[in-house]
């Protein structure tokens, strides 16, 4: 019997942080594993190499009449440090009441581990389910999936005979509310470096003369939001697509309990943009955050210094329609146009990512032509969620970003059907990450019934 529990630890146990170089067994004790289970259940699996890190494909079902659906997950996880915030050791899982504690229980080992159990369910109930499946795993996703667009290129031909792409990558508000994420945001990243005089300087000596490069750096973060919390660049929000009233609703339905959700942040008040809720900022706005700033003196005491150099690391996130090409282009124009002249500043390209919009069915008021099997799945989802869960999914546009997903869409025109399943207390990318056990079973059940719904006669 499978046992999705005991797998999902075993899963856990290898460190497969993408990022770091010392993981190297722990990917590939990861990429065996997975590759082993599927192996194990009936699949004929293919481990595609990469520069860098192997994506396992992973297909059953030959008959080119039966519908086919190709299941997304990664295999990576992100670092597990600060390693002394974790009370249990980050790559031992461990059960403490309804939850299994490690790196990559929640993203993405115990969602993708949630399809494969369903899939095995499934297939030993009815071995000849007429459904082609194919896995597509990768193990870059938590750096940036800088080999998915290669392999995109040379595995189009093949991922076009799919009908539609099915994961769980994306969030739920509460254990009995699932969400059909129906967006994700994209991204723009990048570093900015400001340098001063050309070495550290003594500021008694020269101070006074020149401009401190961390003066230029904060300035410039602290020009580039309105008052208000809007983004202060010319044509940032240009392309904003507009939030149709259904999503608002769904957005409603979600709660209005503000007060809870600023407790969770433990912050005294929110700071959103005007016309919009906490709630719709996160899924419909574009945002601009610095992830990081440093420069001069940072030990104990004091030091009477003028650094050489400041830093800064930006990240914007973008919704539907804008583009990462030209808000990367709007956002260095800002940088380098409000740069004073007496520093130099270098700006270093980070990667990006396209943000994502799938209509579901019966929702639009200008819904767009979808495929037959695409609707068939939405509405496979919705039923089945609501069988299993008790209520019906929500509908709604995540803040959080998987950027292949809009990569597959334009290289294949196949569009996404994701599941949420991770809650706000899963501490994904934190210490003392973990999964619900419980969102597990159900979600398990769930996804059989999809599977088994959009199957061939
Ligand atoms: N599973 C997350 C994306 C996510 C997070 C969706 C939260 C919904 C809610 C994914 O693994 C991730 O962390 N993505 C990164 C982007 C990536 C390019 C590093 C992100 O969103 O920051
Ligand atoms: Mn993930």
């Amino acid at each position: 019997m499978f046992d999705p529990v005991e797998k999902l630890k075993e899963f856990i146990r290898h460190p497969s942080v993408s990022a770091d170089p010392a993981c190297k067994a722990g990917m590939k004790g990861a990429q065996d594993f997975v590759g082993g289970l599927l192996t194990s259940i009936g699949f004929s699996v293919e481990v595609v190499k990469t520069d860098l890190h192997p994506i396992i494909l992973a297909t059953r079902g030959a008959n080119p009449t039966w519908p086919h659906v190709i299941i997304y997950g990664h295999y990576d996880v992100q670092p597990a440090d600060p390693l002394n915030l974790w009370k249990s050791p980050a790559f031992e899982p461990e059960i403490r009441g309804d939850r299994l504690y490690g790196r990559g229980s929640a993203d993405n080992k115990g969602p993708l581990m949630t399809h494969i159990s369903a899939v095995a369910r499934l297939l030993e109930r009815r071995p000849d389910l007429p459904l082609r499946i194919t896995f597509m795993i990768e193990g870059e996703e938590e750096m940036g999936s800088p080999s998915f667009p290669k392999f995109l290129a040379t595995h189009s031909d093949r991922l076009k005979q799919g009908d539609f792409v099915f994961l769980s990558d994306t969030g739920i508000p509460t254990p009995d509310q699932i969400v059909i994420t129906c967006g994700l945001r994209g991204l723009v990243l990048c570093d900015v470096i400001v340098t001063g005089p050309k070495s550290d300087l003594h500021s008694g000596l020269h101070g006074g003369v020149l401009r401190n490069p961390i003066q230029a750096v904060t300035e410039l973060c602290a020009s580039l939001h309105t008052p208000d919390g809007r983004v202060a660049i010319n044509g940032f929000y240009d392309d904003v697509m507009p939030v149709e009233e259904w999503e608002r609703e769904q957005i409603r339905k979600l709660g209005t309990d503000l007060g809870k959700y600023r407790e969770f942040l433990g912050i005294p008040a929110f700071h959103t943009p005007p016309g919009f809720t906490p709630f719709e900022a996160t899924r419909v706005l574009p945002t601009l955050e610095f992830n990081g700033i440093g420069g001069g003196y940072q030990g104990e005491g004091t030091k009477t210094v003028i650094p050489s150099k400041a830093f800064v690391k930006i990240s914007c996130r973008l919704v539907a329609n804008q583009k990462p090409a030209k808000i990367r282009a709007l956002l260095y124009e800002a940088i380098r146009e409000r740069m004073p002249k007496d520093v130099t500043c270098e700006i270093i390209d980070q990667h990006e990512g396209t943000p994502y919009v799938v209509v579901p069915p019966d929702r639009s008021n200008t819904p767009k032509k979808q495929s037959p099997m695409l609707a068939k799945a939405f509405r496979a989802a919705d039923r089945a969620i609501a069988e299993v869960f008790g209520k019906p999914p929500l509908y709604l546009r995540e803040g959080g970003s998987v950027p292949i997903i809009a990569d597959i869409k334009r290289v294949t025109g196949l569009d996404s059907v994701m599941m949420g399943l991770f809650l706000p207390e899963d501490n994904l990318h934190a210490p003392n990450e973990s999964f619900n056990l419980n969102v597990m079973e159900r979600g398990i059940r769930a996804s059989e019934k999809i599977l088994e719904a959009i199957a061939g006669s």
